[in-house]
């Protein structure tokens, strides 16, 4: 009745941005990421027939905001007559602010409670439970490169290359850590509805995907750079363009674009990507951590810089 899982946020290089069913959460358009290494999130979930209700801590103090969401994946994952669950979670990142917790979270939090429910579902399939609670949430179930496609009235996710076989690396700028002023689901909610721009996003995303899968399969870091770069330009634009608009960006954000700019133009293998958020994710080979990391950190409004490998997918933890 009782059982603990680790999930890594991931980072999409090709965005997931609009649903086309709100109701099951499926979304608009396939989407391609990358799972991290070092930032992770934690989930114990016990079920307790003695306790009236669902409870949730996180990193070790009790949280009501969230539960809600959390309360309506276990019953999704362990059925509605489940009994009342226990759930602590622990984070080494900044919630809500752009990095993904609500990945890692319920990643972590459908592995955890299908195990301590005593249901074996193959990782398909926890990823489509995962994906009913949040979009990006499927990705984590996965390792290295992985790809979320639309598939009948359901969604088919997997990983397509390896960590190990183009073993990137994320440094992460960090320009704020409170949490954001509005949350994506409902941003994209107010992209699908207001902006102009929201037609030809879902109609030209087949193309971008074509082209990152195939500079995924070639290793090739300039082609995938300008498709990312591409990809996440266009869904902030589709926000900026929305009413009311939505900018997750603040003047740091910008800086540290072109920071990236620079680092390009003196010759090093780097591209950024931002999501639902003002940090900055910036992207390169391994050579380049260190030139990449001065210059994120130098970067005026950068309060603090991480930096990560690719990892594996959301997996119980041996002995919990
Ligand atoms: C910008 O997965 O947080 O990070 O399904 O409504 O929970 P919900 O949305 P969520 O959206 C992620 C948006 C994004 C892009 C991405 O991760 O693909």
């Amino acid at each position: 009745m009782q059982a603990t899982a680790i999930a890594q946020p991931n980072i999409a290089l090709i965005k997931y941005w609009g649903k086309r069913d709100a109701e099951r959460n499926l979304p608009a358009v396939g989407s391609i990421s990358i799972t991290l290494r070092e930032l992770y999130t934690r989930m114990r979930v016990r079920f307790d027939d003695s306790a009236e209700r669902d409870s949730l801590t996180v990193n070790g103090v009790p949280d009501r905001q969230m539960l809600p969401r959390l309360s309506a994946c276990l019953d999704r994952v362990a059925g509605p007559a489940r009994s009342s669950a226990r759930i602590d979670s622990s984070c080494n990142f900044p919630i809500a602010a752009g990095l993904a917790s609500s990945a890692s979270s319920f990643a972590a939090l459908t592995v955890a409670g299908a195990a301590a429910a005593g249901r074996r579902l193959e990782r398909g399939a926890l990823a489509s439970l995962a994906g009913r609670a949040s979009g990006s949430a499927a990705r984590s179930l996965f390792g290295g490169f992985v790809e979320l496609a639309n598939a009948g009235d359901d969604i088919e996710v997997g990983t397509i290359r390896e960590a190990r076989d183009w073993p990137l690396s994320v440094v992460v700028a960090i320009t704020e850590s409170g949490p954001k002023r509005v949350g994506s689901t409902e941003a994209m909610e107010i992209s699908r509805r207001t902006s102009p721009f929201y037609a030809s996003w879902v109609e030209r995303q087949d193309r971008d995907l074509d082209a990152a899968r195939e500079a995924i399969a070639g290793r090739d870091f300039p082609g995938l750079a300008a498709i990312a770069e591409h990809n996440c330009l266009k869904m902030h634009s589709i926000m900026w363009a929305s009413r009311p608009p939505t900018v997750f960006w603040n003047a740091a954000t910008m800086r540290c674009l072109q920071t990236v700019r620079r680092l390009q133009a003196d010759g090093v293998d780097v591209f950024f990507t931002i999501d639902a958020g003002p940090q900055v994710k910036a992207v390169c080979l391994r050579d380049g951590i260190s030139d990449v990391e001065a210059a994120l950190r130098a970067t005026a409004g950068v309060t603090d810089v991480a930096t990560t490998g690719l990892g594996d997918g959301a997996r119980l933890e041996a002995g919990a």
